[in-house]
């Protein structure tokens, strides 16, 4: 059975990575899904793949997450298209790694645009309509480099903090609204984005540090997101769910 045949679900940053996977896995649970991206062909791609998979509904819309108005635009627009919101997943970043005090004040900013005020944006914009549909679930991407110090990504974890600092806090504030608010945290995932900042030696030193010797697929990572929008998950909110294969449990 389809566990999401009805909902409908906005997805940032679904053009490419975990957030194409997360797409589809939410298509394919039955789930009419919004593919927002800045890259508007990328937008377009995907959910052309997901429509010629006979798998759900996918609407792309072209959307910088940073630029609060087209944020609340293309809310507008999938609402109006579907009828009804019922998931919101906070996934668009910005990638860049380097020393705090190398980092170009341009790019600490977009990636706070993009990754920090992208959600919080999108947060605002998605909460009416999901309290209009009587409830829903909020998805936060955090990641688990927020459990470590990784070298020269002192920003991109200040970030990831601070969403699971914003799951917390949503999942009290919007639990009389039925809406529920979780975070995924995964591992290395190979990605585009990643496989900006991660080479191949450390894909391989990543690969081997984690007990169970495989980096989870975006598909995986997509897996676990329908489950947690899902019926199945309805008295779990507030938790920061790690897809890591073990990496953040081994010790010294
Ligand atoms: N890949 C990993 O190893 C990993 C690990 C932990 C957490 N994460 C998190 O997962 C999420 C997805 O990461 P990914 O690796 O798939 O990234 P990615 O860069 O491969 O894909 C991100 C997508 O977001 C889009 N995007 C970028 N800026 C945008 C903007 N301003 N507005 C709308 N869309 C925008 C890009 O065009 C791209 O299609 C991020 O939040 C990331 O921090 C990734």
């Amino acid at each position: 059975m389809q566990r999401l045949a009805g909902r409908s679900a906005f997805i940032t940053g679904s053009g490419a990575g975990i957030g194409r996977g997360i797409a589809r896995a939410l298509a394919r649970e039955g789930a009419s899904v919004a593919i927002v991206d800045v890259d508007e062909t990328r937008a377009r791609q995907t959910a052309a793949e997901i429509d010629a998979a006979g798998a759900g509904r996918a609407l792309p819309i072209a959307c910088d997450v940073a630029d609060r108005g087209a944020v609340f635009d293309a809310m507008q627009r999938f609402v109006s298209h579907t009828g009804r919101l019922d998931v919101l997943v906070n996934n668009a970043a910005y990638f860049h790694y380097a020393p705090l005090v190398d980092m170009p004040e341009a790019i600490v900013q977009k990636m706070i645009a993009v990754g920090l005020l992208g959600a919080l944006w999108s947060t605002q914009a998605a909460t009416p309509p999901l309290i209009a549909a009587g409830g829903g679930s909020i998805i936060n991407l955090s990641s688990v480099a927020v459990s470590f110090s990784i070298r020269n990504a002192a920003v991109y974890t200040s970030i990831k903090g601070a969403l699971d600092a914003l799951t917390r806090q949503q999942a009290v504030e919007l639990a009389a609204h039925g809406i529920r608010v979780n975070a995924i945290a995964p591992g290395p995932v190979e990605t585009p984005g990643a496989g900006s900042v991660i080479d191949a030696q450390g894909w391989q030193a990543r690969r081997a540090r984690t007990p169970l010797q495989r980096l989870a697929s975006v598909d995986e990572v997509g897996a676990a997101v329908a489950y947690l929008v899902s019926d199945d998950a309805a008295s779990i909110s507030g938790v920061t769910l790690k897809i890591d294969g073990g990496i953040t449990i081994v010790g010294p």
